[in-house]
């Protein structure tokens, strides 16, 4: 590209974006129900991290951890050659995971693109891979019915501006430039795009960014897309990482690694378990957030082994008690030290994760309990409800299922659960 077509561009870009504020003003947030509609009910997706540190297996901040200069760095783009069509077995493994969409890291802080760029050379398509990855990747979601996300660095420790652009304005208006011209290429050459997944806005602030232009531009050109929080605004939903935060006010997801690490780790073999997993989802779901978990495929695109097998193991546990994960609601006040809950209208799930035996039992209901059931085995569950107390009985001494066994449990309106009331009931005693 020339300096004028560069030019060209960016002024093309700025224009449009002006025009879409004033849309976007005028829509408001009226829509973002209906935009966030499909990634509610979605409830547990896959993030995926990858790029030129997969090579290494030293997490993806090794270039800034071990002080790695720029130009020794940038000959990793040249040995980055992933095996063909690695996209499929990724997409492949987050439908068996029963995952609804993936996020892919198009650009991580590295500043390597893993799609085609008119603006850089340090693309895919120009380095060793000499393929558009993005691309293949969005092919093999959709093949697969997945929703497609990018995950795009605003933080760039490659490009020159990347780091200059808080002290000198001429470097942040070429940097700026840069950073939204790419989101505009992400938004416009692969169709569709479900997710805009923004990460670290260092070292500028949101005015600095231009965010809020950047967000118009993206809504522009992708009305039905969702984005989320991390150029500094608000966005559509917020991203807690490593932890399961619930926000009181805005839409949420989750974000976690398998291990410790989000780019490939060969020395990190710290994997939860599929339990583990369980449970987190069901604890999302209770607050009805969402669970992005990721995988951090190694530089030729595989999989490390340990995460397909708790990842498949994950998903088998959907096949048979998804019923309760997707299309959850809140389950507000639901609590048990050794159980977890999520509702779907007046379906109370309980997710035993410390299996008793024979009996299951459940303090504080406040609704009538019309039928108990196993969605593992379909089988009924026989059941007792007195004052404060269902019992479900009848049951194997081994849990039914692994690693959580789910009882669907009907109530005779919204399940609730009150711990006072059960204590009220307690007669005093003189101590
Ligand atoms: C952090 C890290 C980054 C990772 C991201 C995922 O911001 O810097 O490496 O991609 O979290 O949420």
């Amino acid at each position: 590209m020339t300096r004028r077509d560069c030019l060209q561009f960016l002024a093309a870009t700025s224009a449009a974006a002006a025009a879409a504020a004033s849309a976007r003003a005028a829509a408001g947030d009226a829509d973002r129900e209906t935009r966030m509609k499909w990634w509610h009910e979605a409830r547990f997706g896959m993030f995926i991290h990858w790029g030129l540190y997969s090579q290494l297996g030293r997490h993806e901040w090794v270039m800034e951890n071990e002080g790695i200069p720029v130009a020794e760095y940038e000959k990793l783009a040249a040995t980055f050659r992933p095996k063909p069509n690695v996209a499929r077995d990724w997409a492949r493994l987050a439908k068996q995971a029963g995952q609804k969409y993936m996020v892919l890291t198009t650009k991580h802080h590295e500043g390597f693109c893993n799609f085609d760029s008119k603006l850089t050379n340090y693309c895919a398509t120009k380095q060793g891979p000499g393929r558009d990855l993005v691309r293949e990747y969005v092919e093999a979601a959709r093949a697969e019915g997945l929703r497609v996300g990018f995950y795009y660095s605003l933080m760039d420790w490659h490009h020159p501006d990347g780091a200059r652009c808080a002290t000198d304005e001429q470097a942040r208006r070429r940097f700026v430039d840069y950073i939204h011209g790419q989101i505009r290429e992400l938004l416009t050459n692969y169709g569709k795009i479900d997710i805009l997944w923004y990460d670290v806005n260092w070292p500028l602030k949101p005015d600095g960014w231009e965010s809020e232009k950047m967000n118009e531009m993206v809504y522009q050109l992708q009305p039905q897309i969702i984005v989320n929080n991390r150029n500094g605004l608000r966005g559509d939903f917020t991203t807690p990482e490593q932890t399961i935060r619930a926000s009181s006010d805005q839409a949420w997801e989750s974000c976690m690694t398998l291990n410790g690490s989000w780019g490939y780790h060969k020395a990190d073999t710290d994997w939860k378990t599929p339990r583990t997993i369980v449970r987190n989802l069901v604890t999302c779901a209770h607050d009805a957030g969402n669970y992005l978990l990721n995988i951090g495929p190694t530089g030729d695109g595989s999989i490390p082994p340990e995460s397909s097998k708790v990842l498949s193991a994950t998903g088998a546990w959907l096949q048979r008690n998804g019923e309760s994960i997707y299309k959850s609601e809140k389950c507000p006040g639901m609590r048990s030290q050794s159980a977890g809950f999520t509702r779907r209208g007046n379906t109370l799930y309980m997710h035993v994760h410390y299996w008793p035996g024979e009996t299951v039992a459940l303090g504080g209901l406040m609704c009538k309990v019309k039928s108990a059931r196993l969605p593992a085995t379909g089988k009924e569950v026989k059941f007792e409800q007195e004052a404060f107390r269902v019992r479900f009985t009848g049951l194997t001494d081994k849990a039914p299922d692994d690693p959580v066994t789910t009882i669907a449990i009907e109530c005779d309106g919204e399940p609730r659960q009150d711990m006072d009331a059960v204590r009220r009931t307690r007669p005093r005693r003189e101590v």
